[in-house]
């Protein structure tokens, strides 16, 4: 079998949450690359409509949806009307997240000083968003017996990890478990539920600051056995693959994808 057979996803529709930006923008360009129809979701209108815009000046099949994930009516509504315009649903990466801010090797990130608002933020978030969205799209890929739920977790998911905060490294292992008690329940139905675990990739999360402060870059790159943080394009070749015929066969898996971060 050839490459672009075993990873043809050409005519299948998509539906990326936070995809205005960094992880979720590449997920979005490499499904619209490979000739998916895809619904660019974001809460950021502005960059959104630039992001869609130059997608479709490039040639691709995209649409905007502002949608606020932490907000379950609109994720609901926002998945519902994709399904009914493209007339499928098959492939739904629940992919937004935010930062918790700094974890306990700072000060301001330790137990006694998680902010409770903030705390709740990252839930709604990072958390319940992602559960409603594996639900919003289970309703339809169940009764249309085929479809893809890929979630972003994180590396701080499947380990302690002391820079990001605990409210983070809490949601990011709770979806690495909905991941597997979606696949559990979605299997019968044809439905894969897989997730991604990134380790440091350079995008805009915590308002960029991996990019923006060269100490901290070199910090987690040196937590990092390749020596390097990942540029978000990275992240194509695995999201590709779990929406593709190649993954057939891979249900609730969390496959991290982390320059060898989690094998030591
Ligand atoms: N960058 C990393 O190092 C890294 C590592 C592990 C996991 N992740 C995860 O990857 C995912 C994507 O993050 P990123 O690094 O690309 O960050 P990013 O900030 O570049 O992109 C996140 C996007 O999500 C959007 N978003 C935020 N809140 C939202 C909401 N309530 N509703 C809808 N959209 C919302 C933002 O507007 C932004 O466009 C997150 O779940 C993050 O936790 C990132």
């Amino acid at each position: 079998m050839k490459a672009e057979q075993i990873f043809d996803i050409a005519g299948q529709t998509a539906f990326v949450t936070g995809a205005a930006s960094g992880l979720g923008l590449a997920m979005a360009e490499v499904m619209a690359a490979n000739g998916a129809r895809v619904t660019l979701a974001d809460v950021d209108a502005e960059t959104l409509e630039i992001e869609v815009a130059r997608l479709r000046e490039g040639g691709f099949a995209v649409t905007g949806a502002v949608v606020d994930v932490a907000d379950r009516d609109q994720i609901h509504r926002a998945i519902d009307a994709a399904a009914a315009r493209d007339g499928r649903l098959d492939i739904v990466f629940a992919n937004a997240g935010i930062s918790a801010g700094p974890g306990f090797k700072e000060m301001v990130g330790r137990i006694e000083n998680v902010a409770r608002d903030a705390w709740d933020k990252v839930l709604r978030i990072n958390l319940t968003g992602v559960f409603t969205t594996i639900q919003a799209a289970a309703r339809h890929m169940k009764a249309q017996g085929s479809g893809r739920i890929i979630v972003t977790s994180s590396i701080a998911g499947l380990r302690g990890d002391p820079p990001v905060g605990y409210a983070y490294a809490a949601t990011k292992a709770a979806v690495a478990n909905l991941v597997r008690q979606a696949a559990l329940e979605l299997a019968p139905f044809n439905v894969l539920v897989n997730g991604i675990a990134p380790g440091p990739f350079l995008t805009n999360i915590a308002g960029g600051r991996l990019r923006r402060e060269p100490e901290r870059h070199a910090e987690f790159a040196a937590r990092v056995p390749l020596r390097r943080l990942a540029q978000p394009d990275e992240i194509k070749g695995l999201a590709l693959l779990l929406a593709s015929p190649a993954a057939s066969f891979i249900t609730g898996a969390v496959i991290p994808i982390d320059g060898g971060s989690t094998a030591g």
